[in-house]
């Protein structure tokens, strides 16, 4: 629970700085070295995508027989992740460009907001949720026996689709 929460920690700080970023950049300031909008696809592949699957194989299905309300939230988060997953492929097909165009400036954007909404949202709904079914040892898989996720900025050696 304790990774789940500080993984959504370190996305929130990427995120704000990326939001920086794009903020000077949309006042015409010019990049310079590393920055946030470059390394976002690493952070995107090694570290977010893998969250997502670690959520969706290991932490939804706890609550997979919880209470029609329950239910529902964990299909609200499935679906907000379908639609991050087609938001981060535009953001990485535009980031590969090489090129920072007012396009990919509008989707880091509703990258930043989009996961920023989703995190907070599983923060105050999913993990009380989860806390509650864990102590009442609902006999389900605990967050805490997933894999721990790396924050690599190393480039991933092979991508799936
Ligand atoms: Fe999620
Ligand atoms: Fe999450």
């Amino acid at each position: 629970m304790q990774q789940l929460q500080n993984e959504h920690k370190a996305v929130f700080e990427r995120l704000l700085a990326l939001e920086n970023e794009v903020g000077n950049l949309m006042l015409g300031q010019v990049l310079e070295g590393t920055n946030a909008l470059l390394t976002m696809p690493v952070f995107i592949e090694n570290a977010i995508l893998p969250h997502f699957k670690i959520e969706e194989q290991t932490i939804f299905p706890i609550l997979a027989n919880g209470t029609p309300q329950e239910m529902e939230l964990v299909k609200g988060l499935l679906a907000e992740h379908i639609v991050l997953r087609d938001l981060f492929y535009s953001y990485l097909m535009e980031v590969r460009k090489g090129v920072v165009t007012e396009e990919l400036l509008t989707l880091s954007k509703h990258v930043c907001y989009q996961l920023t909404t989703h995190a907070k949202k599983e923060d105050a709904l999913l993990i009380p949720l989860l806390r509650k079914w864990l102590n009442l040892g609902s006999g389900g898989p605990s967050p805490e026996h997933a894999p721990p996720i790396v924050f690599s900025e190393e480039e991933p050696n092979s991508q799936s689709s």
